[in-house]
């Protein structure tokens, strides 16, 4: 299945979602409006809009509110990013050169606070208090999630981590996607919470299969630099289904006492899970939230907006990109 399929029936909508971002770089200084442009017609998927403009519409929540929602979601989530590939050293996202290739580190943090701002800005803009209170809460989560991995989840081999760490950066913003979204429509308590476990079902598949493609995917398709989780002490979950196959194998025992930043011996240790079935284990295990996810969708009416969900869902687990 290619993105075509759950885009279509709202590329339009997706367009405002754009021509709102955009609009967000003026008045800015022409240094950091020529670096937001050039984030923004640098691609990605649009997925967060995507999932608040759906499930919107499946509850009749007005495309103003849901345009305003997608585009705070959409920067908050470049944002993140911008921090991400500083923090990372990644030098490669959406196949082009990062901010931090370019720029020193004091302008790529500013840039990075710039978006969060204008994110926090439009989501005061949809008018609507609980949504901004949830907005902020996300934000912390997600933050305060990337500095406990920083401190204390190097080399760390331990599921319940894992689950933890993947809900704080990324699950995280899609269930409050899914749940605003329901906010701002006239739908009540029984859609919020299982819209909330959707997001929640998607946003943890999104991750897991982020991690498995930093083991298999096609660099030139992904955009960004591969095999790097374990040298950068993150161990994700097809290296803890292997670990855990391979107690005593020397690399994983090295993975706490600081291993994972030993060049070589991560190499041979990428490889080796690339050639065990762990990554396809570890894609079950996603295909299995996604299934959960679906169940949630069919407590409603059949109608285009959920089989677009559903497609949406599948397409989480399809994706090479
Ligand atoms: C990348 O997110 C960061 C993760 C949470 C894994 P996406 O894969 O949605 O990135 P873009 O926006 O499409 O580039
Ligand atoms: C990124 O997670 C999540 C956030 C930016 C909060 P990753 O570090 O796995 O994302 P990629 O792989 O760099 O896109
Ligand atoms: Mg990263
Ligand atoms: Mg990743």
């Amino acid at each position: 299945m290619s993105a075509v399929t759950f885009l279509t029936p709202i590329t339009e909508e997706i367009k405002l979602v754009e021509e709102r971002m955009r609009a967000q770089a003026e008045a800015a200084h022409p240094d950091l409006r020529a670096a937001l442009e050039h984030l923004l017609k640098s691609g990605g998927k649009r997925i967060r809009p995507t999932l608040g403009l759906l499930v919107g519409s499946l509850f009749g929540a007005p495309l103003e509110k849901l345009v305003t929602l997608g585009a705070a979601v959409e920067l908050l989530h470049t944002a993140t990013l911008v921090h991400d590939d500083l923090i990372d050293g990644a030098l490669l996202r959406r196949g082009t050169p990062t901010l931090n290739a370019r720029w020193a580190p004091p302008a790529t943090v500013l840039t990075g606070d710039f978006l969060f701002a204008r994110a926090a800005k439009l989501a005061a803009e949809t008018d609507h208090l609980p949504l901004m209170n949830l907005f902020g809460e996300t934000l912390s989560v997600i933050v305060n999630g990337e500095l406990t991995q920083m401190f204390t989840s190097r080399g760390l081999i331990n599921r319940d981590n894992y689950y933890k760490r993947i809900y704080a950066k990324t699950a995280s913003l899609f269930e409050m996607t899914a749940r605003a979204a329901v906010m701002v429509s006239p739908a009540g308590e029984e859609a919020s919470e299982a819209m909330r476990d959707f997001g929640y079902q998607l946003g943890m598949a999104f991750q897991i299969v982020d991690d498995v493609l930093d083991f298999t995917g096609d660099q030139t398709s992904v955009g960004k630099p591969l095999g790097s989780d374990l040298h950068n002490g993150l161990v994700t979950l097809p290296a803890i289904y292997y670990a855990e196959a391979h107690p005593t194998d020397p690399h994983i025992l090295s993975l706490p006492n600081g291993g994972w930043a030993n060049n070589e011996n991560m190499v041979e240790l990428i490889n080796q899970i690339r050639a065990s079935g762990f990554a396809r284990q570890a894609m079950q295990e996603a295909s299995a939230r996604i299934d959960r996810a679906l169940t949630q969708l069919e407590k409603f009416e059949p109608c285009a907006e959920r089989d677009a969900l559903e497609n949406l869902a599948k397409y989480f687990v399809d994706r090479k990109v």
